[in-house]
């Protein structure tokens, strides 16, 4: 089918089909198309707050967050400021050099992440900071074999993508099976059984696999991995692209379920929305490598000064004692809309959710397709759960208030009773 064709029964100004025909003509001719097909064809165009604006003028709150870059919003004003702030006398800076910049936010960083976690390797996406902590974990422990979970997404780079999304990681031929372990989440017996060999340099996990839908570990789970991984020398990986910054009602997802990781990711959020920015947080043992070789890993826009000087800012607001307290505050609120509505409508038959982090499932195989598609007439983004449909992430923002909130669960309602009826 053409483009045409697909857009045919969707109302689409001629502005937004220019966009859409040149993204598609240049960029990305199957999204384009997967999304028209779906109903879809959003083109963001002003966005603010925990809003934004569809280019044909659709309100759309966004329960989406793009995975929690815009944790703090679109747009904050205090890290617009930053940013307007740090432009006037900074730029990428050079990367073979010290920075101020980079040293105050890697300073911020060790004081806030549990435990001996204290070297920083900044990177430009959480892709790659994934893949920094592969090698530094392969390094650090003379092994090469990584234990991830078969539910979890670490991006879309080379190591990253074999430890994540098998299914891309097959198609480009880059998948390693021989290397890359899966293990399904919550199965302690199938980690033993893989670090016995004692061959693997790290277990790499989501502490809540977001593309899986947010399922919540059991209380001796993640504990139970730990203990693994020190009963086999192997290196514990957290990767926090999501859950962290917040969002669990701690800084981070291993502080909320007691655990001590080797190696803390963060990404998205941490540029507050407006400055690519990932980081691979390493404990001392790991980062020794950082004393012998200085080069071991170099990237001109890992570590930006301008980003680091933004995201310095946007670490501040979401690690805020104001900020925990509204999150607690919120995820009271959101747990009890959330139940109201259980108890009415069957048809969302499962709330998982550890402070802001919610996965909510559905009486379908696609249930959260569907319900992403029938928020969207309704003025709410949120997206569905890749790796099993049935799910809808649910993302609030950190700061969102209770009118926002209200509104969200009230349109949340309208689509359950659409789709349920
Ligand atoms: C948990 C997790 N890790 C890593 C990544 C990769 O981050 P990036 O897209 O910045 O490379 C993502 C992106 O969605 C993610 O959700």
């Amino acid at each position: 089918m053409s483009l045409a064709e697909t857009l045919a029964p969707l109302d689409v100004s001629p502005e937004k089909r220019e966009v859409l025909t040149l993204n598609h003509t240049y960029l990305m001719p199957n999204r384009v198309e997967a999304w028209a097909g779906a109903g879809v064809p959003l083109v963001i165009g002003r966005r603010e707050g925990y809003r934004f604006w569809d280019l044909d003028g659709h309100e759309l709150q966004d329960l989406h967050l793009n995975g929690g870059t815009y944790n703090l919003g679109h747009r904050h004003p205090e890290i617009v400021a930053a940013l307007r702030e740090g432009v006037e006398t900074l730029d990428v800076g050079n990367h073979h050099f010290p920075s101020e910049a980079r040293g105050r936010l890697a300073e911020r960083l060790a004081a806030l992440t549990p435990g001996d976690l204290h070297y920083s390797v900044f990177t430009p996406s959480g892709s790659e900071a994934n893949d920094v902590a592969i090698k530094s974990a392969r390094h650090a422990t003379g092994r090469r074999k990584i234990v991830s979970l078969e539910a979890g997404y670490h991006g879309a780079s080379g190591l990253s993508g074999a430890a994540g999304d098998d299914a891309n990681a097959v198609y480009f031929r880059s998948a390693f099976p021989d290397e890359f372990l899966k293990v399904p989440f919550g199965d302690l017996d199938a980690v033993e059984k893989a670090l016995s060999g004692r061959e693997v340099a790290a277990v790499l996990i989501e502490p809540v696999p977001a593309t899986f839908g947010f399922p919540i570990p059991e209380d001796d789970y993640l504990p139970g991995l730990r203990a693994l991984c020190d009963r086999y020398e192997t290196l514990l990986i957290a990767d926090e692209v999501q859950t962290g910054l917040g969002r669990t009602g701690r800084l981070w997802a291993v502080e909320t379920f007691g655990i001590q990781p080797d190696i803390l990711i963060s990404g998205k959020g941490l540029g507050g929305g407006l400055y690519p920015i990932g980081v691979a947080v390493l404990s001392r043992r790991v980062g020794e490598w950082l004393h012998e070789r200085g080069w071991g890993y170099v990237s001109t826009f890992g570590g930006s000064e301008l980003g680091c000087f933004v995201a310095l800012r946007a670490l501040e607001l979401c690690a805020a004692e104001a900020t925990a307290r509204h999150v607690a505050e919120l995820s009271t609120a959101l747990a009890d809309g959330l139940a109201d509505i259980r108890s009415r409508h069957p048809f969302l038959c499962e709330v998982r959710q550890k402070g802001l982090v919610v996965g909510l499932g559905f009486d379908d195989p696609n249930g959260g397709l569907m319900m992403s598609a029938a928020l969207y007439p309704t003025g709410l983004w949120a997206m569905f759960a890749g790796f099993d449909r049935r799910y809808l992430q649910w993302k609030t923002g950190l700061l969102a208030d209770r009118a926002y909130l209200d509104e969200a669960l009230g349109k949340l309602e309208t689509a359950v009773k659409r789709v349920a009826g």
